[in-house]
């Protein structure tokens, strides 16, 4: 059952891309317009759009946008494609970890290589994939919160990690979508959302957009987790995922590894919601999957001040992997995968 979002972070406007700017959240709520390559690449770099999914979707409108861009450079198709998968394949490398990302940039080069039509009708035909890869995510959004809904208990509080709801996606959510389709069944469901050092996702999105769709949502702390299970308060932990390895590690937002281990000891289920395209097959396990080491004054600084120290050593990794077996389901548009997860996602893209 679904339970509308109000919130659409990104969507395709007449050839231009429109973005909620998630770095001003919830200060300012403001689109902003991206007009080229370039500047969609930044925008996934610095996060004014973040999530897996949602940089998907802003993956491949960049490439539509380098297509635009292209058409004024390239009247030969052949030279046009060429240069435009080189465009697809850098764009693909604003951000590592989210393998949404490539993904759609592979979608919109398969997209390149098929087609028979002259540069018009190409970027008529990539912009089309981009509507679709952005409508489809809902849709998928959807499944995987009502197959999530089945397993959420009657008035249980759900504990998530970072932002993998609307603002993260087509505009429904992974983990929220979860909590969204069991809200509609049970408006006695409760969230705990982690504030989510350093860029504190948790706190600024996840915080803003479910109380913008009145589900009651407690924030806490990122250490506060086994405080709160130890007491018996948590019934279920579900997260989002940025990759999923095919023995179903799975990386997420830094911080979610210590959640599920918290939570094994506890005894509180821990599901990650993901649609297949967070799913890559390609790698074995979670050591494979890259992680994204950020800025230094993520963790130096809060909203433009310094709180430590002058002259200490920072490290800032933006995401763990957490080994399946902390991993109760995975949450999926096509069903909840259970361990075996190497048998159970060999199984789905058989
Ligand atoms: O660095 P971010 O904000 O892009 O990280 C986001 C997360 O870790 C999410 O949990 C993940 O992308 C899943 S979003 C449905």
């Amino acid at each position: 059952m679904a339970f509308e979002s109000k919130i659409r972070p990104i969507y395709w406007d007449n050839g231009v891309s429109k973005m909620l700017d998630q770095t001003i959240i919830p200060y300012e709520y403001k689109y902003v317009e991206i007009k080229t390559g370039d500047e969609m690449f930044d925008a996934i770099k610095t996060m004014i759009v973040r999530g897996a999914p949602a940089i998907g979707i802003a993956g491949a409108q960049g490439v539509v946008l380098y297509a635009i861009e292209g058409s004024k450079k390239y009247s030969d198709i052949n030279e046009f494609k060429n240069w435009l998968i080189q465009k697809a394949d850098y764009m693909a490398t604003s951000r590592p970890t989210a393998v949404n990302l490539m993904w759609a940039c592979d979608e919109q080069k398969k997209v390149i290589k098929n087609s028979a039509s002259d540069i018009d009708g190409l970027i008529k035909e990539l912009t089309d994939k981009a509507v679709e890869i952005e409508l489809d995510d809902i849709e998928r959004c959807k499944k995987i919160g009502d197959y999530g809904a089945e397993v959420v208990p009657k008035g249980a509080t759900i504990l998530t990690h970072c932002n993998a709801g609307a603002l993260a996606t087509g505009g429904y959510g992974t983990a929220l979508g979860v909590v969204r389709s069991a809200y509609a069944k049970d408006n006695t469901i409760q969230v705990f959302a982690d504030e989510t050092r350093p860029r504190q996702q948790g706190a600024r999105l996840t915080t803003f957009e479910l109380a913008k769709d009145g589900i009651p949502v407690t924030l806490i702390t990122d250490g506060m987790c086994s405080y709160f299970m130890n007491k018996g308060m948590i019934d279920m932990v579900v997260v989002g995922a940025d990759r999923i390895a095919a023995n179903g590690d799975a990386a997420n937002k830094i911080g979610t590894y210590t959640v599920a281990i918290a939570a094994k000891y506890h005894n509180v289920p821990f599901y990650v919601a993901a649609p297949l395209s967070t799913i890559d097959i390609s790698i074995k396990s979670g050591k494979e999957i890259p992680i994204e080491e950020r800025s230094h004054e993520e963790v130096t600084h809060i909203n433009g001040k310094r709180i430590c120290a002058e002259g200490i050593n920072i490290i800032n990794p933006g995401f763990d992997v957490t080994p399946h077996e902390l991993i109760s389901g995975i949450i999926t548009e096509k069903g909840i995968l259970r361990p075996d997860y190497n048998k159970s996602i060999a199984e789905l893209f058989k």
